[in-house]
């Protein structure tokens, strides 16, 4: 009797200890989200402990309507749910002498506790030779500049990696570091689409700024992960290459020769293969193409392509410019297949919506465009092979345990958050499922 009793007063203790704490606990936990974390402990998930620090960097300018309808109803709605803010901050480069780029900025930075996210924001000065904004004939100012301004990128990026991007991109899964990283080797993915004339061109250009040939289109995925350095690195050797002293005089003068469009980000990843390959962990896919034949075409002596550099690997975004999706399937799909078998709970609609994708592969992440063909579904994973199918079993159970470990919460009020910033500037989306 006396045992029983003592053991109730425990309980009753116990009890009564627990709910102060919790009492204690609800009332300092304000504090500590109020307090600002030092950089240090960004990144505390032990997930990305050892990734370096890298910036969404994304060329912007906000006086383009069809621009800003990408930006904020593709990019950064699938970007809120798949890209974690702990990967590093979404960076903008956006035109210095335009007041509607600062408020834009402005906008958008109050939106970044709410989307988990910081924004770093900028300015990028007009180019002093204004013929840089000529450059390509065919294409408008804006168009121009954007396209020089990604050589100078890692002026204004300071971390180690910059992960580019293009405004018309959309996640389609939540990035893994392995998507990122192999080892200590940024990944590149690449892909065979030289039948196509303006590709032909970029490589007819590319030849003319740093005189090597594109050993594949690195215009196929999002983000292109670059050391930040690859960058100063190439300009520089582009000025010797050209005999130039600046970055502008090689644009204008190379770029003016009416063979085609400049593609800067496939420049630099092609100096990244001849100068820098052991920095990169390489995926091209070289199409159904015999590699010997592959080689001798687009590659030069002494550089060739290995059967290692052509190893599969699918997409973490794909190009919404380029894709079409009517009846707006590629969210639903994404957005099921990553809250699948995790410990969220949905709410009853989005169970109903996930239903009739219960038993869906993601074989959407191995296509990037299907307007112009750019997939791998009919080249690696022909006939949805195995290898293929288990890669992105692997990669679900990756992501599975960050959306667990709360990395990722999926929170579909961040893509609400992303349609209230798109306001500001009359941008409105269609719904996001
Ligand atoms: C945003 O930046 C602040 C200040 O540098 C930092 O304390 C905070 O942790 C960052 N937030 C995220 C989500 O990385
Ligand atoms: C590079 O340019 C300079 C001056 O513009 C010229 O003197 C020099 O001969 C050029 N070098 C080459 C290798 O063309
Ligand atoms: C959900 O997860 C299970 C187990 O991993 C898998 O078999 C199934 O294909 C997944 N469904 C979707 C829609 O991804």
């Amino acid at each position: 009797m006396k045992k029983l009793t003592f053991y109730a007063i425990a309980a009753i203790l116990l009890s009564v200890c627990f709910i102060c704490f919790r009492q204690y606990k609800v009332k300092i936990s304000p504090t500590v989200k109020s307090h600002v974390e030092p950089a240090h402990h960004r990144k505390m998930v032990p997930y990305f402990k050892d990734v370096p620090d890298m910036t969404l960097t994304v060329r912007m300018s906000s006086n383009v309507a069809s621009l800003l309808n990408f930006f904020y109803c593709t990019m950064l709605r699938s970007l809120a749910l798949y890209w974690s803010g702990q990967l590093g901050p979404l960076g903008l480069i956006l035109d210095k002498e335009s007041q509607d780029d600062h408020k834009f900025a402005e906008n958008l930075q109050q939106y970044q506790e709410h989307l988990g996210m910081n924004i770093s924001i900028h300015y990028e000065p007009l180019p002093k030779n204004e013929r840089v904004l000529t450059v390509a004939k065919s294409k408008p100012p804006g168009y121009n500049r954007q396209l020089y301004s990604s050589f100078i990128m890692d002026e204004f990026i300071s971390t180690p990696i910059v992960a580019w991007m293009d405004t018309d991109g959309k996640f389609t899964t939540p990035v893994t570091r392995d998507n990122i990283l192999n080892g200590n080797k940024l990944r590149v993915k690449g892909m065979n689409t030289f039948q196509n004339n303006w590709v032909q061109g970029w490589d007819k250009l590319g030849k003319k700024m740093i005189g090597k040939p594109m050993p594949s289109d690195f215009m196929t995925f999002f983000p292109v992960y670059i050391w930040r350095d690859t960058i100063t690195n190439c300009r520089n050797y582009i000025l010797k290459y050209v005999n130039v002293s600046t970055i502008e005089e090689a644009y204008i003068q190379v770029g003016s020769q009416d063979v085609g469009v400049m593609s800067p980000v496939n420049i630099i990843m092609t100096y990244a293969y001849y100068f820098e390959k052991e920095r990169y962990d390489w995926h091209i896919d070289i199409r159904n193409v015999d590699l010997q034949k592959y080689n001798k075409l687009h590659l030069i002596p002494g550089h060739e392509l290995t059967s290692p550099d052509l190893t599969p690997d699918f997409h973490v975004t794909l190009h919404d410019k380029y894709y079409k999706d009517d009846n707006n399937i590629v969210n639903r799909q994404a957005y099921c297949a990553a809250v699948n078998n995790t410990v969220l709970n949905m709410e009853h609609n989005i169970k109903q919506m996930c239903e009739p994708f219960k038993t869906n592969e993601m074989w959407l992440l191995f296509e990037f465009c299907n307007k112009v063909k750019q997939e791998h579904l009919t080249t690696w994973c022909k006939n949805k092979n195995k290898h293929c199918s288990s890669m992105i079993q692997e990669h679900y159970d990756k992501t599975r345990q960050l959306v667990n470990k709360g990395v990722y919460n999926l929170d579909l009020k961040k893509v609400k958050m992303v349609e209230e910033a798109a306001k500001f500037h009359n941008v409105k989306c269609q719904p996001f499922l």
